[in-house]
């Protein structure tokens, strides 16, 4: 079976040596280094804005895979690319017009990408998928990091595979939320191509995080 991509999320890194943080996890095998941006009103929790995504830039040239848990999302869309986004996903719940949304992602030259809630069916994609770079499937409510995985949401990942596969285009199937060695087997097996992780990447500290993702891209 293919081997996944990495994208350990820095929610659960050392707040106080960010930038430290991320020069580990990219020397430690990361692919992408996922960002979690939370507006403590789309999720009942405050993280980070774009300033700190710009702080980090230089820190890593991985793609930066920033995943926004806010409402509303167009506004700050210049903002998160100006500050060196690559990939950025939204939450469809969190503005009338997700359709716009993506192709103002695209205008800014970024790769777009839809996030589905774990109550959000694969439907919602049906006329999006024709526009979108990624799919990410949330495996737990968006909020939180350490939280138990969800496995109604396998289904959601197999269907989604096979809505990607149909239409013949380059999307990546991302998958984030209590992924540890066993659910990361079993979304690979679903069809994941990229696993977000948080806990399971940052877990013993920096002496192990090379370890830690290995064993990660190892269960695909
Ligand atoms: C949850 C975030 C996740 C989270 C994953 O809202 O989107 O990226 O940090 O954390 P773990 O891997 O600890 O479940
Ligand atoms: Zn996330």
């Amino acid at each position: 079976m293919a081997r996944p991509l990495i994208s350990p999320s820095i929610l659960s890194a050392d707040f106080a040596r960010l930038g430290e943080e991320v020069r580990a996890i990219d020397a430690a095998g990361a692919d992408w280094i996922h960002v979690d941006v939370m507006d403590g009103h789309f999720v009942p929790n405050l993280t980070i804005g774009p300033g700190v995504v710009k702080a980090l830039r230089p820190h890593t040239s991985k793609p930066f895979d920033v995943h926004l848990m806010i409402e509303p999302v167009d506004p700050f869309l210049e903002a998160f690319a100006a500050a060196g986004a690559d990939i950025i996903t939204f939450h469809p719940e969190a503005g009338p017009h997700a359709h716009r949304t993506v192709q103002a992602i695209k205008a800014l030259g970024k790769q777009a990408g839809i996030a589905l809630n774990p109550a959000t069916p694969a439907k919602m994609l049906d006329y999006l998928i024709d526009d979108i770079d990624l799919v990410l499937v949330m495996s737990v409510n968006p909020g939180f990091g350490g939280q138990s995985f969800i496995a109604s949401q396998l289904r959601k990942i197999e269907a989604v595979r096979k809505m990607i596969d149909k239409s013949g285009r380059q999307i990546h199937l991302e998958v984030d939320g209590g992924i540890d060695h066993d659910t990361a087997a079993l979304c690979v097996a679903a069809g994941a191509d990229v696993l977000v992780a948080g806990t399971a990447t940052f877990k013993g500290g920096p002496d192990h995080y090379a370890a830690n993702i290995a064993a990660l891209k190892g269960a695909g």
